[in-house]
């Protein structure tokens, strides 16, 4: 009978659960979709039952699938970063809903932050900016509206975690609090120097100790799944956030290897080895794993609306019946109409943190439609990476010469590709395995139970589907990129 390694992949729309083999390839897919809430203009939260229910239904069914959990090595978990949860410890039930990763409630918070001359410290200690978008304000947040869960937290009876150390608590039967320095470096609380809590972030968010998990290197022993989950015990080996679980399922081990995954958002993550870059361009530094207590840093342009920016074509103007359907339109759509669209739907993230701003549109005539916006939609996204790219470069020179490997849903649409590759002027890589987060953390968990071997063996399994080089004329190319800037300066809340 074969043995797999069980990946769950907790997503910002879906929990999914995967069977990795030995020979790196995927079967038995289940996933969930769950609900997403939106409370109010800007919030945006989920059920963590919800996220509990459809991340078991998919690991059951995949279990199922696999024959039974003996022929489970291991299981490994990658999920939805800066996601923010807080438990009883003694029922393990959530005391508020978990606040998503896109919400911007907090920004006010933020704002107060930096004025009272917070942000230089967050940023040498955590990589990151001040920006709600981290874990730290959102659980302030919830122990400031949720009646007595300051006291409660204070008393040890509370535990925050990301989605990860959610999922390892409910999976250990509420034996493990712990989570992996990928996870712990988005919370705005660890010093990403040392790998520990910082008592100074604690301080300046107004955090209490006694609410953190352990932090864990990403493979390594995460203790065991209650028996009764799947009819006897398997061993958790692996957890990373999905954009670094993505970038070891990319293979990208070495310094200077760029990877972007387009899913809800676009995550571009760059490894810069043992160096811990400080960004002078408003990218985040943060650790891309670590193995065996060495850890390896990156710097990581976040774009919060990619895939989304499809969901609003079908879901929203009702324009496309399926995801599929926008690439065809936007190469069908009239080159003599210049319109852009700047997808700010939750303000914009790197470079330019501008949580107040909201999307907009250029350049309608009568005569766009459909496949016009189509194109603006795609091409958004490709722009967004273009500042991303960028900001890298002007933060690490050498990344110039780069290829980037693209990878999530939006990586099969060879329009978009194509396009990628043409603004950003460097050949852009499909890899043959797209499903690259769930074999970064089927991986990590498999590395830890001796099914797969060292780093550098498993990267020369990394397979090209196919190169997009670039194709486009430099002046086409500098108006688009000249029309997008002047576009995104309209859109910024202070003008630009
Ligand atoms: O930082 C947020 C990110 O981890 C969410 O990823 O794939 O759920 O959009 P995704």
């Amino acid at each position: 009978m074969a043995r797999y390694v069980l990946a769950i992949d907790q997503g910002t729309t879906s929990s999914r659960a995967l069977l990795v083999d030995a020979d790196y390839r995927i079967s038995g897919i289940a996933q969930h979709e769950f609900k997403q809430h939106f409370p109010n203009s800007g919030w945006v939260e989920h059920d963590p039952e919800e996220i509990w229910e459809t991340s078991l239904a998919a690991a059951r069914t995949a279990v199922a699938n696999a024959g039974g959990g003996r022929n489970i090595v291991g299981i490994g978990i990658s999920n939805q970063r800066e996601t923010t949860v807080i438990w009883e410890r003694a029922t393990g039930r959530a005391i508020y809903n978990a606040i998503v990763w896109q919400d911007r409630r907090t920004a006010d918070q933020c704002e107060a932050l930096s004025v009272a001359g917070h942000g230089e410290t967050v940023r040498e200690r955590t990589g990151l900016v001040l920006d709600p978008y981290f874990s730290a304000t959102k659980i302030a947040w919830i122990l400031d509206h949720v009646a007595g869960a300051r006291q409660r937290a204070e008393n040890g009876e509370l535990a925050f975690g990301t989605i990860d150390s959610f999922l390892l608590w409910r999976l250990t039967g509420g034996r493990q609090h712990a989570t992996d320095i990928t996870n712990a470096s988005r919370t705005a609380l660890l010093d990403i120097r040392t790998g520990k809590w910082s008592d100074e972030l604690l301080a300046i968010f107004n955090v209490p100790r006694a609410l953190l998990p352990e932090v864990k290197d990403n493979a390594c022993d995460f203790g065991s799944t209650d028996p009764e989950i799947f009819g006897g015990p398997i061993r958790i080996g692996g957890m990373a956030g999905d954009q670094q679980a993505a970038t070891i399922g990319q293979a990208c081990f070495k310094p200077g290897m760029l990877k972007s995954t387009y899913g809800t958002g676009c995550f571009a993550v760059l490894n810069t080895g043992a160096t811990c870059i400080a960004s002078r361009n408003r990218l985040l530094s943060t650790v891309a794993y670590q193995l065996d207590g060495v850890r390896t840093y990156a710097l990581e342009g976040s774009i919060f609306i990619a895939g989304a920016a499809v969901q609003w074509l079908r879901d929203g103007l009702k324009i496309i019946a399926h995801a599929s359907d926008s690439g065809p339109m936007a190469a069908a759509a009239d080159a003599n109409q210049d319109v852009t669209l700047v997808p700010a739907f939750v303000g914009l993230g790197a470079p330019y943190w501008d949580p107040d701003c909201r999307g907009a549109l250029f350049g309608l005539t009568r005569n766009t439609g459909p496949n016009e916006l189509a194109r603006a939609a795609l091409q958004s996204v490709c722009l967004q990476t273009y500042d991303l790219l960028q900001a890298m470069r002007g933060d690490c020179p050498e990344v110039s010469g780069a290829v980037l490997r693209a990878d999530g849903g939006m990586a099969a649409c060879n329009w978009t590709m194509q396009r990628l590759a043409d603004i950003l002027d460097i050949p852009v890589d499909r890899p043959t395995a797209l499903e690259t987060t769930a074999l970064g953390a089927a991986y990590l968990a498999g590395l830890q139970a001796g099914f797969y071997p060292a780093p550098e063996e498993f990267a020369t399994r990394w397979a090209l589907d196919r190169r997009f080089e670039p194709q486009m004329e430099a002046p086409e190319r500098q108006r688009i990129i000249a029309r997008w800037h002047d576009a995104v300066r309209r859109t910024l809340s202070n003008g630009g």
